[in-house]
């Protein structure tokens, strides 16, 4: 027999582990207070790039493709498409994604916060 309390931990880390692949589920509203850290560097226009390259339309592109931008070697021969799952990575650590990148940020150690500045880049980057 199942006891009740093991069925209820059963569920608790259920719910967790769904939470924790849920990328979609980032809050775009609370992601533009998180790209308030990317913004000294990053900007969503199109074409407006700054210390790092514009991250307009960044969701499902590419590394190191924005013309104009003039990336380190590293980035512009990583061939990574950034969809949700590769940009985590590279968010919570960008110098293990992309060794010898030139972006200097420690990165996101929140998962929430990664979720909802992705969330925010897929709603508002366009
Ligand atoms: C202090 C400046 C700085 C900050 C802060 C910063 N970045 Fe960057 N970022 C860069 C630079 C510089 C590059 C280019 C890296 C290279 O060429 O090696 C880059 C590259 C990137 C790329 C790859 C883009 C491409 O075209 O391949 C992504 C994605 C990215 N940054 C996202 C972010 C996000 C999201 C944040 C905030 C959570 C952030 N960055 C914070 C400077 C910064």
């Amino acid at each position: 027999m199942i006891s009740f309390r093991m069925l209820v931990f059963v569920v608790i880390l259920t719910l967790g582990f769904a939470g924790r692949f849920a990328l979609a589920a980032g809050d775009a509203a609370n992601g533009e207070k998180v790209f308030n850290q990317c913004k000294v560097c990053h900007s969503i226009v199109e074409g407006k790039n700054g210390v790092g390259p514009s991250l307009f339309r960044v969701v499902g592109r590419k590394s190191g493709t924005v013309a104009g931008y003039k990336y380190s070697d590293a980035m512009a021969k990583a061939n990574i498409i950034w969809d949700e799952k590769n940009l985590d990575a590279y968010l919570t650590d960008p110098k293990a994604v992309v060794p010898g990148d030139k972006m200097p940020f420690a990165g996101l150690k929140k998962d929430q916060d990664r979720d909802d500045v992705i969330a925010f880049l897929k709603a508002k980057a366009q």
